[in-house]
């Protein structure tokens, strides 16, 4: 089965190249496995909802059209996740999670920052479908609770309400989070395994009238 996403990739292909925006902000398609493009280590504010157990993972790669690799381990895929994040330092950072790898979420996230914490939420705005969405920083947390939201809204919510000056998404998807920091007015950086995944996220910008060219 193919899952094309409604085409999007034919008007909106990123396959190759970087999407370079108005604004400077930049998306591409890169596996996290691979080294980290320059252009990521501008985030100083991570938002990632990451695949969440091995299925989760396993599932993202068919969808990709990508032969198995050793992208298919969690566990392997988990150390280069955090291992990413280490390299850009963001001064916060907050990653999305099932219950099922929430402990190991916190634990990776308490090696990396000071001060963690994580908010319960729920994702497709169904109560029924609960996540969590673990913040860590560098200086003790004061600022809202956002319990008990769906989290699109989370998202919408810390694009805002954050001090940072560029978003980074290493698992950009159909682009929640660039497209809630082009809308909050701040510039982004993101990478995705799929394209045609990617594509959707242009095309969303685009709607919202953001502009970009793909340099090669
Ligand atoms: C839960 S979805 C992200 C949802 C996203 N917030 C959105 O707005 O669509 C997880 C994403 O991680 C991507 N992904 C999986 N493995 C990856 C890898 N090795 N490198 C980069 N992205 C990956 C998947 O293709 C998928 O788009």
């Amino acid at each position: 089965m193919e899952y094309n996403y409604e085409d999007a990739y034919k008007d909106y292909p990123i396959e190759n190249g970087i999407a370079v925006f108005d604004d400077g902000s930049m998306l591409m398609t890169r596996s996290i496995m691979d080294p980290l493009p320059a252009f990521m280590k501008k985030a100083d504010m991570i938002f990632t909802d990451s695949p969440w157990n091995q299925g989760n993972l396993r599932s993202f790669y068919t969808k990709a059209e990508i032969a198995p690799d050793y992208g298919y381990d969690f566990l392997r895929f988990g150390d280069r996740l955090f291992d990413c994040i280490w390299e850009i330092d963001p001064r916060v950072c907050y990653l999305e999670i099932g219950k099922e790898n929430l402990d190991v979420w916190l634990f990776q996230m308490k090696k990396l920052f000071k001060y963690v914490t994580f908010f319960n939420s729920t994702y497709y705005h169904d109560p029924q479908k609960l996540c969590y969405i673990v913040r860590g920083a560098r200086k003790a947390y004061r600022g809202r609770k956002y319990d008990g939201m769906d989290e699109e809204d989370i998202i919408s919510a810390v694009c805002k309400e954050e001090e940072y000056e560029i978003a980074g998404d290493l698992c950009t998807g159909r682009g929640l989070v660039p497209c809630a920091a082009y809308s909050a007015g701040k510039k982004f950086v993101g990478t995705e395994l799929n394209h045609k995944r990617l594509s959707v996220c242009l095309k969303r910008l685009s709607g919202l009238g953001a502009s970009y060219r793909v340099e090669t």
